[in-house]
């Protein structure tokens, strides 16, 4: 194909940290150390039946990584009101229970190198789990979810995929899209949600087993603990990450941390309250 029109570069995610262009039905990203397991993983899914991620396509003659163009809309940050409704977390919840049903039974290469967050690993972070059940997703913020007509309909941006445990993934998702945030912290449509009923919404769509909603408020204090460290280390270390975290991030995780904390009891009760219907 020759350089016309539609082959020209339109940059995407300007806001981000990666630098992403769109080149008609696909997108340019450059190659990093965990990009060919990335690119294997995504093979997988697709090949397993989850086609809700971008497809991977090798790379160009430029040497960057190549992926399918996920058409459909990307919310940024805060949530608009229609990316908050009920409806929305509940596809969520299923979109993300077939990924980790597709991603099951994947087995890492040998060699799998998985991405991190910018700066030196810092101390004080105590991991979610003692065995990693799967490898998955873990960056469920609003600009990696594609929506179409309103619903989400897929996943991008697998920089950050990583063998976890399901319960684990799901916290990231849970914060995000809850949201586990401080009512000061949330989209002006969410300020007043009720917390333990959303989450027991997403738990229900997951169709998650009582074992697993016994771990979701404990993981997701942790995570957020976990989070303040890695994020401010990501700040010394990344000049995109500094001007999060000095933008509201440094209060943003502790007052999640603390508010998370007082109404761990409510949203527990409410989780194991929910009748779990087995699929
Ligand atoms: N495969 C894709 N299909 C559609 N849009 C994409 C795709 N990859 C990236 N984008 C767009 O570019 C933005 C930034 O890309 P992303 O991979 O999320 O990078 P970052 O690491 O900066 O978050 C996304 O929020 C989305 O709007
Ligand atoms: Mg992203």
């Amino acid at each position: 194909m020759g350089a016309d029109a539609e082959e020209e570069p339109t940059p995407l995610g300007t806001q981000g940290v990666t630098h992403v262009v769109r080149v008609g039905t696909t997108v340019r990203r450059p190659v990093r150390p965990f990009t060919a397991t990335v690119q294997v993983y995504l093979a997988h899914l697709h090949a397993h039946g989850f086609r809700s991620a971008p497809r991977p396509l090798g790379y160009d003659e430029q040497g960057r990584e190549v992926l399918s163009f996920v058409e459909g809309d990307v919310p940024t940050e805060p949530l608009p009101d229609d990316a908050t409704g009920d409806r929305v977390l509940a596809d969520l919840a299923v979109l993300v229970r077939r990924l980790h049903d597709a991603s099951a039974g994947f087995v890492p290469p040998p060699d799998a190198v998985w991405g991190t967050l910018p700066g030196e690993p810092p101390r004080g972070v105590v991991p979610l789990f003692e065995e990693p059940e799967l490898v998955s997703h873990q960056d469920y913020c609003p600009g990696n979810v594609v929506f179409v007509g309103g619903r989400p309909t897929a996943l991008i941006d697998f920089d950050l995929a990583r063998p976890t445990t399901r319960v684990a993934d799901l916290v990231n998702a849970l914060h995000w899209w809850v949201p586990l945030l401080h009512p000061l912290d949330r989209a002006p449509s969410l300020v007043e949600a009720d917390v333990a009923e959303r989450v027991r919404l997403f738990a229900d769509a997951y169709d998650m087993p009582p074992g697993m909603r016994a771990q979701v408020v404990p993981l997701a204090v942790q995570r957020a603990r976990n989070s303040t460290v890695t994020m401010r280390a990501a700040a010394v270390a990344d000049p995109v990450f500094r001007r999060w975290w000095e933008a509201g991030v440094k209060d943003r995780l502790p007052r999640a941390e603390q508010w998370l904390l007082a109404e761990a009891d409510r949203i527990t009760e409410q989780l194991m309250t929910s009748p779990h219907r087995p699929s």
